[in-house]
């Protein structure tokens, strides 16, 4: 039997909700959600605007509580963590890129992707600043490490927000429309390097408009009016 903390699959799902609702004062957002996320799965969101996906992001994370229902994260409530504990699964497990990217003005680009690192304490400073320039060298933002971000393109800090979220290995990556801001060629690039995220065993929450770069996940949910309208294998990167 394998044990639930293995890093080479779990016999339960990364991810699970149960019934998850949540209501915003009085308006639900998210009805009734069923949904699992297997471990090394690469999952897709679709649905117009408004209608529930960054929430579901959220609430999968753990950034948000759902109103009724419960997340399980590798089969544990994520509500039974307390603060602390919470904060550090964060730090070192999941990964988020947000869709208004929330990259730090006061700091470099490369002192944005290094923050998490140095802030979980778990990696020396120098491996970390490695890790960092490869990361951003492999999403092709290099060039930009002592820019601010007022000095760099959407899709540039689209890049720079996913290497952020990748710089402390995260087991779980959830990134909210992050080609919305490129064009066709740097949608591949990010394309690839999330495809290569996934053959490394990341399991990948994405959410995206564009029906193309759905096709790069394994599987595919659609979202209408905050309930899952859709649920279907797509053909992966494989
Ligand atoms: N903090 C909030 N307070 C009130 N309504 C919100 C809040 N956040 C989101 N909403 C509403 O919830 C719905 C879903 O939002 P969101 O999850 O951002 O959708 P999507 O990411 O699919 O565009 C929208 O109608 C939005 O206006
Ligand atoms: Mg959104």
């Amino acid at each position: 039997m394998t044990t639930t903390l293995s890093t080479t699959g779990l016999d339960v799902p990364l991810l699970e909700a149960r019934g998850v609702t949540r209501r915003l004062q009085r308006t639900t957002i998210l009805h009734d959600i069923d949904l699992t996320v297997a471990d090394g799965e690469f999952l897709a969101v679709m649905g117009p605007s408004g209608c529930g996906k960054s929430t579901l992001l959220y609430t999968l994370s753990g950034l948000e509580d759902p109103t009724d229902g419960s997340v399980l994260w590798a089969g544990e409530d994520h509500s039974t963590l307390d603060g602390k504990a919470r904060s550090r699964r964060r730090l070192l497990e999941i990964g988020i890129v947000f869709q208004q990217f929330h990259l730090l003005r006061n700091l470099s680009l490369l002192d944005n992707v290094l923050l998490p690192g140095l802030l979980a304490r778990t990696e020396q400073r120098t491996v970390l600043r490695t890790r960092a320039e490869q990361l951003m060298t492999q999403l092709g933002v290099d060039d930009l490490t002592e820019r601010g971000v007022g000095e760099a393109s959407g899709g540039q800090l689209q890049r720079v927000a996913l290497a952020r979220a990748l710089i402390n290995h995260p087991r779980l990556l959830v990134a909210d429309e992050p080609t919305g801001a490129l064009d066709s060629a740097a949608t591949e690039e990010m394309m690839d390097a999330l495809a290569e995220i996934s053959a490394e065993g990341t399991t990948i929450v994405l959410v995206t408009h564009d029906a193309q770069v759905a096709q790069r996940a394994h599987r595919i949910i659609a979202l209408a009016d905050g309930r899952i309208s859709g649920d279907r294998p797509a053909p992966g990167n494989g």
